[in-house]
């Protein structure tokens, strides 16, 4: 979402006639663009406003903007007076009206081409955002408080951004909200929203970020089965293999639940990857609920999974961590451990399998399973074509075509 939202934000600029520099030296102006998920993530987006005190001392003139989650949850006036050379504040909840800010600092908009470009993945994959906030109410997330309440895009906008994108060189496109799977805008569904999409000229595959356990339906598993180009691969964050921190977390599903629909996911796409998330340490998790999650990884087949101490959000004091950082600290490293030791299983089995790649050089693709995938030679960039697997290397497949 907050690498969507840099891609807007760098669009709003060069349709300015500003291009991107790596060197703050060269700078007219930094967008700080801030994420408040975890503390950390906050602390460092403080210490990066920090940093540039002495950069704007040297350039009176250069525009200092601080953009997204830890600005709408800190707001203007807390950071403003803690430092006072910053010029904007656009907080998460008004991030579309960047461009206001933008007219604000430098004048008018001059009439210009769009010109969007991909600052974080290959440039044939582009994002689309198809839905904004979340309107569930997990315990332990920060995200429904800084981001509002979901607020859905309407179809003909989403298409218009994708067909954009298309035209401009994407053959992938990734659709993005926070209950992603929640989509719903008048009549149309969010599997009605892919067919729209997936009938959009040039797209070679779809994919999506990130779906709740609670949205996939029936509509949805029979387009999955019945359409190559949606990924054979989902990201469901699953967060706890134990149902009684599931619970305390307000999760909406147990552990069985769960499992169960990667079950029929699985089912309707014969090789379907699924990654995901868990948080460790959740207030009152005891050694039980912890082996939960540590069975849940090789049980849940995950390809990836990505492990995060839990952060506490509020100052509610049940809501503070309770088991101390050393054993927070020695949690993760089991579970990443875990997690480590069934990928590489996960990675293994797929020697022999015949797997769609999509090229971005030679020989080097992504599959639909989101393996990174490498050939000898002749993949075609921009097609996919399918590859058979030979061997598993540290994360990476290899194959020959077919
Ligand atoms: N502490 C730790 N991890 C968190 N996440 C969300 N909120 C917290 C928190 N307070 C994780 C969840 C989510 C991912 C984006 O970040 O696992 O899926
Ligand atoms: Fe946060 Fe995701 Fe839960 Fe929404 S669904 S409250 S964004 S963890």
């Amino acid at each position: 979402m907050n690498e969507a939202d840099s891609e807007d934000i760098a669009a709003a600029f060069r349709r300015r006639g500003y291009s991107l520099t790596d060197d703050l030296k060269k700078a007219d102006a930094v967008v700080v663009n801030t994420c408040t998920v975890r503390q950390r993530a906050e602390d460092k987006a403080i210490s990066q406003i920090g940093r540039l005190r002495v950069w704007k001392e040297k350039k009176p003139e250069g525009k200092i903007f601080v953009v997204g989650c830890a600005a709408q949850k800190l707001g203007e006036k807390n950071i403003k007076g803690r430092f006072g050379f910053v010029d904007e504040v656009v907080g998460a909840k008004s991030i579309e009206r960047f461009e206001d800010s933008l007219i604000a600092q430098l004048g008018p908009t001059p009439e210009s081409e769009t010109a969007h470009q991909n600052l974080f993945r290959s440039p044939r994959t582009a994002y689309v955002t198809i839905m904004r906030g979340c309107s569930l109410g997990c315990s332990y997330c920060i995200v429904p408080a800084v981001r509002g309440p979901a607020v859905f895009l309407s179809p003909e906008a989403v298409l218009a951004d994708a067909a954009d994108k298309l035209a401009a060189g994407a053959q992938e496109i990734v659709l993005l909200g926070q209950t992603v799977n929640s989509y719903k805008h008048g009549r149309t569904t969010f599997s009605e929203l892919l067919k729209k999409a997936l009938a959009l000229p040039g797209l070679e595959r779809l994919r999506f970020m990130s779906p709740h356990p609670l949205y996939f339906d029936k509509a949805f598993l029979e387009l999955l089965a019945a359409e190559p180009r949606l990924a054979r691969y989902i990201h469901l964050p699953v967060q706890s293999g134990s149902d009684r921190i599931l619970k305390l977390m307000r999760r909406g599903y147990t552990r069985g639940q769960y499992l169960e629909l990667i079950g029929r996911l699985r089912a309707s796409a014969p090789g379907l990857a699924v990654s995901t998330d868990f948080i460790v340490g959740y207030p009152g998790e005891t050694e039980k609920d912890f082996e939960d999650t540590l069975t849940l990884v090789r049980e849940g087949r995950f390809s990836l999974a990505y492990c995060f101490k839990y952060s506490p959000r509020t100052d509610k004091p049940e809501m503070a961590t309770d088991i101390g950082e050393a054993e927070m600290e020695a949690r993760l490293e089991k579970l990443l451990a875990a997690v480590k030791e069934n990928s590489r299983l996960v990675l293994d089995e797929r020697i022999g399998k015949i797997v769609e790649v999509l090229f971005e050089t030679e020989n080097y693709g992504r599959s639909s399973e989101n393996f990174a995938v490498r050939v000898k030679a002749g993949g075609t960039p921009g097609k996919t074509a399918s590859v058979q697997i030979t061997g598993a290397a540290k994360n990476t497949l290899n194959g020959k075509l077919l």
